[in-house]
């Protein structure tokens, strides 16, 4: 049996070469495509980020505005597409109406689905990304029972996202620019970030030639486990259930306790050993959020600040080196912004998506791809003679 390296979870193999991402978990840096995450979210949109992830360079102002173009116009779904949402309770998982949703643009655009014709995969690319906001958007319209909303292609990506969201038929819609500026940001943040569970997922089912929208469910739904996507969630159902600040030594000692499943969720990461850089930035971008909304205390907010401030001075986090995550501060901020907490894994696949599509198509096109196929170490039965059902005890 050991004729294989045994890695369980992946801390040691690399699974591909890629040109894409660089983290430097130990100093806390991120790159995509060797630009520092701050300076994407500080200068640049997420249109900008989406074209440097696929094509390796910021667009010129050219290249730019031909992207938008392209995006935009494929921001609409099938009519069709509405049907579908109807079949689910209106009380579904909005992540389960993504991963069915997205999984089902594969049997509508047949056309782009010829992965060896690089202008298709390019066709279907563009199409996720510009399809996934109205989406995302319906899947929540259609819990909060509203209609749904078409998108509106004079608006800047955000803009028509939050559009798709939260304006109704009865009242005028003023985007707030301060707000969508935020959205675009957080979209930036998550937009790629190496091999992670869901971007591998991604890979390992597109190693097969699989149809490009079926691969994106796929990446889907592994985001959505409360250990990847689904953590922000959690983070800010763990802030509610904490509920005030005297209670958060108790939280701590349960997060320490081997005893007691409880983690700290927002807390830690498989590989930032040091202050997630994303994270410094969300917690930002949720002050401005909520100084923008006039929400002067918010009290999870201040229970966030004190558990991170307590857990960054124990023993037990700074040995571990468990910092906060992305997750931590996202989740005050988009629910700040009027999102349940069931969306807030839905935006992370939505911002995610353009990774994903991009790790995709650099699989594709290296010329050593192969399908993926990890081994394993059998620790099973020998070998054995089959017993009839009467004779076994
Ligand atoms: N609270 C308490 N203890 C923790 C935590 C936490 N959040 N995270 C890790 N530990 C401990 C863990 O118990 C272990 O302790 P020991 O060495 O004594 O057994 C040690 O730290 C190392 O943890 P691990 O589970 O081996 O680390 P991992 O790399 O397998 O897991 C993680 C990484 C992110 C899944 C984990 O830190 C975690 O569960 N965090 C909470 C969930 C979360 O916030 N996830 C979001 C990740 S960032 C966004 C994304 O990528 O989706």
């Amino acid at each position: 049996t050991g004729m294989f390296t045994y890695d369980p979870g992946f801390t040691s193999t690399a699974s591909c070469e890629s040109q894409i991402t660089y983290i430097d978990g130990d100093a806390g840096v991120l790159l995509y495509r060797g630009y520092p995450i701050e300076q994407l979210a500080e200068n640049g949109d997420f249109l900008e980020t989406c074209y440097l992830l696929l094509y390796g360079e910021l667009p010129t102002a050219a290249q730019k505005a031909d992207f938008d173009y392209r995006v935009t116009r494929h921001t609409m779904v099938h009519e069709q597409m509405s049907r579908f949402f109807h079949g689910f309770r209106r009380d579904a998982h909005p992540m389960a109406v993504l991963v069915a949703s997205v999984g089902a643009l594969s049997a509508f655009y047949h056309d782009s689905t010829d992965i060896s014709d690089p202008q298709q995969r390019m066709i279907a690319s563009v199409r996720m990304i510009a399809k996934l906001p109205t989406l995302a958007a319906m899947a929540y319209k259609y819990n909060v029972g509203q209609p749904f909303v078409y998108p509106q292609n004079d608006l800047d990506y955000a803009s028509n996202f939050l559009r798709m969201c939260f304006s109704v038929p009865c009242e005028e819609y003023k985007v707030n620019p301060v707000l969508s500026r935020a959205i675009d940001r957080i979209f930036i943040l998550h937009a790629d970030h190496e091999q992670n569970a869901s971007t591998s997922t991604v890979r390992l089912a597109g190693s097969s030639g699989a149809n490009p929208f079926a691969c994106i469910a796929a990446g889907i739904a592994c985001l959505w486990g409360p250990a990847h996507g689904g953590a922000n969630e959690a983070a800010l159902k763990m802030l509610g259930e904490i509920g005030s600040v005297d209670r958060i030594p108790e939280f701590i000692n349960r997060a320490k306790d081997k005893n007691d499943p409880f983690r700290l969720m927002g807390f830690g990461h498989r590989v930032y050993k040091n202050y997630d850089p994303r994270a410094k930035i969300m917690q930002k971008t949720c002050h401005e959020v909520l100084g923008e909304l006039g929400i002067k205390d918010d009290p999870l907010l201040d229970i966030a600040v004190e558990l991170e401030r307590i857990a960054l001075q124990d023993e037990y986090f700074v040995d571990r080196k468990l910092y906060p995550n992305i997750d931590f501060y996202s989740g005050i901020t988009l629910r700040a912004l009027g999102f349940p907490t069931s969306m807030f894994t839905v935006l992370f696949a939505l911002a995610r998506t353009v990774g994903w599509i991009g790790q995709w198509k650099e699989m594709i096109e290296d010329p050593g791809q192969r399908i993926g196929r990890p081994r394993q170490l059998y620790t099973g039965a020998t070998s054995r003679d089959y017993v009839p059902i009467a004779r076994r005890k």
